[in-house]
């Protein structure tokens, strides 16, 4: 059968089959303890689920304008002034079914076939295949382990070309948990400009930030930033609503158009009465926030000790979200029966075999060298999988 060949050239997940069988191991009742979810274990906060109780008991189920509903999008803004120190009128914002789908929306609206976007590497899977859904060409720059996994100015300027139209920051970030200082922001900002680049400021993890780092928006940093920056931002973290899938984006005017035209042909608009659960959400209070922030860190802490008390492993305290990125490479080379370790799969394969600990593999980022280890989980299963690392690690030879 002739299939579209754009969408043919979608790299399916690399994770996709560890997590498939680590998945069958369960159903077959092994006990696996799993460190791949990208999202909060905790539940949705009562007074949320009390508000989309209450829109549905409304009759609130009707299709809702494109970008979402007013008085959401009202309250994004007062979000976005108080929290952020952004101004923006509704007008501005487009809500998604997920920062997923935003980040969707901005590069169709922003691309043209061949336009370039740099994406500093380790970076989250569906950058490069969103990009290429929209005939875009994914340009990766690597950052090193001894910088926090962030590419220097200069790699980031040495990979610009003619072509290249957009600049990808995700701060705090997915998979390496690294947030960008004030000054390395004001550096990327000025490049910007230099080379007349579009920002796109995934800030999906902004609230989850330790040992009370920092999290800046970089379209705060003046006017001429502001006017060149998409702001993406979502529930699915912060609030532990990863299921109700709603994100959203602030920029400028004539972007925001173009993403809200888009979306109206793609979905309509996002669920309505998730849309209602979000105005609670924005307007509640924080200390729900704040438990699960602070949960995070404590289980970043104790993960972060056990990992570096293995002779042969070792991660850096990552300072925000919820993923280590864990340096593997002194295992290379060693067997485990008769496997070989060679590389991030191997690694993992041989691990959920001998050990029953699935993680994901470093090269589903771009860094064969690592595996990256969610603490989206319970103190008790960083313990036991801890644990269970150690005999693996040691047990090589
Ligand atoms: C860096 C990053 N951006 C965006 C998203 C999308 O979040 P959602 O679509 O659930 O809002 C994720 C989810 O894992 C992420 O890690």
């Amino acid at each position: 059968m002739v299939l579209s060949k754009k969408a043919l050239a979608i790299e399916a997940s690399m994770t996709l089959a560890i997590d498939a069988k680590a998945k069958q191991m369960k159903q077959q009742g092994e006990n696996v303890v799993g460190f791949g979810a990208g999202e909060p274990d905790f539940d949705t906060p009562q007074y949320i689920k009390d508000a989309a109780a209450d829109a549905l008991a409304k009759g609130k189920t009707k299709y809702t304008p494109a970008s979402g509903i007013l008085e959401l999008r009202e309250a994004i803004c007062e979000k976005l002034k108080s929290q952020n120190g952004l101004t923006y009128t509704p007008a501005q914002i487009v809500v998604s079914n997920g920062a997923k789908h935003s980040l969707s929306n901005v590069f169709a609206a922003l691309l043209n076939p061949g336009d370039e976007v740099i994406i500093p590497s380790p970076y989250w899977v569906s950058y490069p295949e969103m990009i290429k859904l929209s005939d875009g060409k994914p340009v990766f720059v690597k950052g090193e382990e001894a910088n926090s996994f962030k590419p220097s100015i200069e790699a980031l300027e040495a990979a610009c070309t003619p072509k290249t139209r957009a600049i990808i920051v995700n701060s705090p970030g997915n998979p390496c948990g690294n947030i960008l200082s004030r000054k390395e922001l004001e550096q990327i900002a000025e490049l910007a400009i230099k080379r007349d680049l579009v920002i796109v400021s995934d800030e999906i993890y902004e609230e989850l930030v330790y040992d009370g780092n920092e999290q800046v928006s970089i379209a705060t940093l003046s006017k001429e930033i502001y006017e060149r920056t998409v702001t993406v931002n979502g529930f699915s973290k912060a609030y532990a609503m990863t299921g109700w899938r709603l994100g959203y984006t602030a920029s400028p005017l004539e972007i925001a158009k173009v993403m809200a035209n888009v979306q109206s042909h793609q979905t309509s608009n996002p669920n309505s009465i998730a849309q209602y659960a979000a105005v609670a959400a924005l307007k509640g209070p924080r200390e729900p926030l704040e438990a699960m922030r602070a949960e995070f860190e404590a289980r970043r802490n104790l993960l972060c000790e056990l990992i570096n008390a293995i002779d042969g492993l070792s991660v850096k305290l990552p300072a925000g979200a919820f993923y280590g990125m864990i340096n593997i490479t002194k295992t290379f080379g060693k067997r485990c029966g008769d496997k070989l370790i060679s590389d991030s799969l191997s690694f993992c394969d041989t691990l959920l075999e001998a050990q029953k600990v699935s993680v994901v593999p470093g090269i589903a980022f771009g860094a064969d060298g690592y595996i990256r280890m969610s603490y989206a989980t319970s103190r008790e299963n960083i313990q036991t999988g801890a644990a269970r690392i150690a005999q693996f690690v040691q047990s090589l030879v």
